[in-house]
C-alpha cells in the first residue's frame, strides 16, 4: 500500500470546467499561502484554457499570473497543461515556438508539465518533454482515454510504454470525459503498473457520476496521484471533491496524510466564489448534476453544451439527438479520435454539419480536411479510403510528424508584434493568440498611459509642496 497524493486543480481545471475559466488571479490570491500549507503533491495552476482566457476575457497577463502564484506558493509544485505541439492553442507549431515556450513556462515558476495529445501520437510529444527535461522541469506524459473497439487496455499499455521509453518522467491517465468507470480503472491500473515503473496519475471528472468510485478502485489498483478539487469548485463537469477522499483515506495504508481542518480553510475562501458566479449566471447549476449521456455517447460535458449552442445558431435545436447519435459516427469515420480539445471541437462540428445540411460531408471544415491528411499526427486506426476520397478527394495525405513540415516562426512572430513587446514572453502570447494579444498589449498600454497622464495632471496642478 503506498500513500496516496493529490493534484488540487482549483486553479485550472475546476474553474474551467464550472465556470469557463473565468476566475481571476484576484480570487485566488488571498488563498495562496494556505494552499502552500496544505500539503498536495501539486497545484494545478496555469495552461488548458487559462492563458486564453486571461487575456481575452480577463484583461491579464497570463505569465505575470504565473509569477505571482509562484511568489506566495514556494513550497508545492506547481503544475500546468500542455497540449504537445499545440501547446495551449488549437494548431500544430514550430519546434522553436514550442521549444521556447516550455522554457518560459518553467522560467516563470512551472514545476511539471503534463503533456498530451489528441491523438496520443507521441511524436507530437517529442519537442515538449524533450525540452522540459533539459530545462530541469518533471514532463508527465498524459495519455487521452476514450472508450472505443481499439482503445483497449493493450492499446493503452502499448501507448504508456512508448512513453517511458521516451523519457516520461510519470503518466497520467487523462479521462476528461468522466466515462472510465471503477473497475475499468482497477484493471487499466493493475495492468500500467505492471507494465511501466514510472508514477501513475489519473485525472477525471465527475460529469457522469462515478469519479469518487473510479479513484478509490484506482487507489486499490496502485495508482500513486489522483487529481481534486476543493469542494465548493468540485462535482459535475468538474474533478472529484478534495476532502472527502481524504476523509475516506484517513487511517488506511493510503491516508493522504493531508488535514481536513486546512482543506476546511480553503474551501471558506472558494465558497462564496461559488456563490458568486452562480448568482451571475456563469456556474450554471445544470453541470453540477450527473450527466448520463456522458456515459452513453461517450462526449464530454462541454462538448455537450457546445453542440446544444451550436444548434440553438442554427434554430435546430430539435436535431440535437440526431447530432448526438451523429458524433461516434464521425469518431468512427475519422479512426476514432479521443474527444478531447480539439478534436472534440472538431468532431462536433462536423456531426453537427452532417445533421443540419441532411448530408453526411456534404460541408467540411477545413480543420478536419487537415485532419484527414494527416496534419494533426496518426489516429488509432487508419481512415478508409472511401472517407478520405469524400473529404479531401485526390489530395496527398502526410505520414511523418507534422511539425517536421513546418518552418522555424518564433522570428518572424517577433517581428510582427515588436512595437508591444515588453518583455520576452509577450512574443508567445502572440505566437498563439495574435489578435486576442494585440487587444490585451493595447489595453496594457492603455493602461500605463492612465497612470501617466494623471500623474502628468497632478503636476501640473502646482501644489505646494
Ligand atoms: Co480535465
Amino acid at each position: 500500500m503506498n500513500k496516496v497524493k493529490i493534484t488540487e486543480t482549483v486553479l485550472r481545471d475546476a474553474h474551467q470546467s464550472l465556470i469557463a475559466t473565468r476566475m481571476k488571479t484576484e480570487e485566488m490570491s488571498p488563498i495562496l499561502e494556505t494552499l502552500d500549507q496544505v500539503g498536495y503533491h501539486s497545484l494545478e495552476v496555469w495552461g488548458g484554457a487559462t492563458f486564453d482566457a486571461c487575456l481575452r476575457f480577463l484583461n491579464e497577463d497570463p505569465w505575470e499570473r504565473l509569477r505571482l502564484i509562484r511568489k506566495s506558493v514556494k513550497n508545492t509544485k506547481l503544475q500546468m497543461l500542455l497540449r504537445g505541439q499545440n501547446l495551449l492553442g488549437y494548431k500544430h507549431y514550430a519546434d522553436d515556438i514550442v521549444t521556447e515556450f516550455v522554457k518560459k513556462s518553467i522560467a516563470n515558476g512551472i514545476d511539471i508539465i503534463r503533456i498530451f495529445d489528441a491523438l496520443n501520437d507521441v511524436r507530437n510529444l517529442e519537442t515538449a518533454l524533450n525540452t522540459t527535461k533539459k530545462e530541469g522541469g518533471h514532463a508527465q506524459t498524459a495519455i487521452s482515454y476514450t472508450i472505443s473497439p481499439v482503445h483497449n487496455t493493450e492499446y493503452y499499455i502499448k501507448v504508456a510504454k512508448q512513453m517511458e521509453d521516451m523519457g516520461a518522467d510519470s503518466i497520467c491517465i487523462k479521462d476528461m470525459s468522466g466515462i472510465l468507470t471503477p473497475y475499468n480503472a482497477f484493471e487499466l491500473v493493475t495492468k500500467l503498473k505492471e507494465t511501466v515503473k514510472i508514477p501513475l496519475q489519473l485525472h477525471t471528472h465527475y460529469t457522469s457520476g462515478v469519479a469518487s468510485m473510479t479513484y478509490l478502485k484506482a487507489i486499490e489498483a496502485g495508482v500513486d496521484v489522483v487529481d481534486c478539487a476543493i469542494s465548493p469548485m468540485a462535482l459535475g463537469t468538474s474533478q472529484p471533491p478534495t476532502e472527502p477522499l481524504v476523509a475516506t483515506l484517513q487511517g488506511t495504508g493510503y491516508d493522504t496524510g493531508l488535514k481536513l481542518e486546512v482543506l476546511n480553510q480553503v474551501a471558506e475562501h472558494f465558497r462564496p466564489i461559488r456563490d458568486r458566479y452562480m448568482e451571475k449566471g456563469m456556474l450554471d447549476p445544470k453541470v453540477l448534476g450527473v450527466d448520463v449521456n456522458a456515459l452513453i455517447y461517450q462526449v464530454p460535458g462541454g462538448m455537450l453544451s457546445n453542440l446544444v449552442s451550436q444548434l440553438k445558431m442554427q434554430n435546430a435545436l430539435h436535431q440535437y439527438d440526431e447530432v448526438l447519435k451523429e458524433v461516434p459516427r464521425v469518431r468512427e469515420d475519422l479512426g476514432y479520435p479521443p474527444l478531447v480539445t480539439p478534436l472534440s471541437q472538431m468532431v462536433g462540428t462536423q456531426a453537427v454539419f452532417n445533421v443540419v445540411l441532411g448530408e453526411r460531408y456534404k460541408m467540411v471544415p477545413k480543420e478536419i480536411k487537415a485532419y484527414v491528411k494527416g496534419e494533426y499526427g496518426k489516429p488509432a486506426v487508419e481512415i478508409s479510403e472511401s472517407i478520405k476520397h469524400k473529404i479531401i478527394g485526390a489530395e496527398e495525405t502526410i505520414h511523418c510528424r507534422p511539425a517536421d513540415l513546418i518552418e522555424p516562426q518564433l522570428e518572424s512572430v517577433r517581428n510582427e508584434m515588436k512595437q508591444y513587446l515588453e518583455q520576452e514572453e509577450d512574443v508567445l502570447s502572440y505566437a498563439l493568440f495574435p489578435a486576442v494579444a494585440i487587444e490585451f498589449f493595447k489595453y496594457r498600454q492603455a493602461q500605463k498611459y492612465k497612470i501617466d497622464s494623471n500623474y502628468a495632471d497632478f503636476e501640473n496642478k502646482n501644489y505646494p509642496v
